[in-house]
């Protein structure tokens, strides 16, 4: 209930407007995102590399309004390879269907995806789809296994929530796919997605086993994504099992979350890999990670306060 008031909270122009004029300015936006620039994104992955983590850069934003927008974003992208590449960080990117049009024209996009997957590809390094929303499943899919044809190794995310995601999984498979699991971040109905955080949970160490399975044949590269410490457990446990080697799978998780649980992994030597968020575009990502720890309104509410009383006590 609280995710839903938080996710109808996020429709309100005077909260949303509060959020994105203070969040990076009293710094309480900066837990989840790396900054507003890519030099300020390199800066926080060096630190990360620096200490052994691998980097999935993304450059936040959704659903652009025009196609020289989209063709803009695609230049980040090809960009923010050359100076990963430039910087000598191991290191990928995750791009967004609809930052690169595919509410405008879903062809153009599967082409700008085609071109940075080529860019990348010309860098040693790939490309990760994420999911969005289910009005764009099906179109993410089909532009994935496009571009996944045209230039192997690339990713995508599937998210456990959904009822659909184990066919989407048999699906791919043929194509030997990165696949990231997830749980999910939208808000879905109950005929597309399991509501009760226990199905969400079931699914997703379900999925584990079926993307552990397909590993050890050699068919997929799982990327298991989530903080949550059971589904972790699962995944170490599921991994040894099987004696799967460790360049055959990772972790990831969200830069800003679990930094505990993100070491003990990387201690433990299995690669965990940090996905680092940046740009302006900041305010959807960031209420998403709003809604998914309702102590973490208390934290923006708690500097929003805090930013009140210092005004008052200055006049
Ligand atoms: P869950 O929400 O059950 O949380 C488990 C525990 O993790 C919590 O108890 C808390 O300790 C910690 N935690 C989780 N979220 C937190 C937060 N925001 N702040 C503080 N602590 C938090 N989704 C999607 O729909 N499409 C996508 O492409 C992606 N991509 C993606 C990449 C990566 C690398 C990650 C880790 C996640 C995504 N997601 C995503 C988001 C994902 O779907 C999901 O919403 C979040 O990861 C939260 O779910 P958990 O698996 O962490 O479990």
């Amino acid at each position: 209930m609280i995710r839903n008031f938080i996710f109808w909270l996020s429709t309100k122009k005077g909260v949303t407007n509060a959020i994105a004029k203070r969040g990076m300015r009293y710094g309480f936006a900066r837990r989840f995102i790396a900054g507003e620039t890519l030099e300020e994104a390199l800066e926080a992955s060096g630190d990360l590399a620096r200490s052994g983590y691998p980097i999935n850069l993304n450059h936040l934003g959704e659903n652009v309004s025009s196609k020289e927008e989209a063709a803009a974003v695609r230049d980040s992208y090809i960009e923010m390879l050359r100076k990963l590449d430039a910087a000598k960080m191991d290191g990928i990117i995750s791009i967004k269907p609809t930052q690169l049009g595919l509410d405008l024209d879903p062809k153009l996009c599967q082409e700008f995806c085609c071109q940075i997957a080529e860019a990348a590809g010309s860098l040693g390094r790939i490309v990760e789809m994420d999911m969005e929303g289910t009005p764009y499943t099906d179109a993410t899919l089909e532009i994935y296994e496009a571009t996944q044809q045209r230039y192997p190794g690339q990713g995508v995310a599937i998210q456990s929530y959904l009822r659909r995601s184990e066919r989407d999984i048999e699906r791919l498979i043929a194509l030997r796919p990165k696949i990231r699991l997830v749980k999910g971040a939208y808000l879905e109905s109950p005929e597309l997605a399991f509501q009760k955080k226990s199905e969400v949970d079931a699914n997703f160490c379900r999925l584990i086993d079926l993307l552990l399975n397909h590993a050890v044949a050699g068919r997929c590269f799982p990327a298991i994504a989530s903080h949550d410490p059971a589904m972790v457990e699962h995944a170490r446990k599921g991994i040894a099992a099987r004696k799967l080697e460790r360049n055959r799978y990772e972790f990831q998780m969200l830069y800003g979350i679990r930094r505990d649980l993100q070491q003990q992994i990387h201690n433990e030597g299995h690669t965990m890999r940090i996905y680092v968020p940046f740009g302006t575009e900041w305010l959807p990502y960031f209420m998403r990670r709003v809604s998914e720890r309702p102590a973490n309104l208390w934290f923006i509410l708690r500097n929003l306060v805090a930013e009140n009383s210092r005004k008052r006590n200055a006049s």
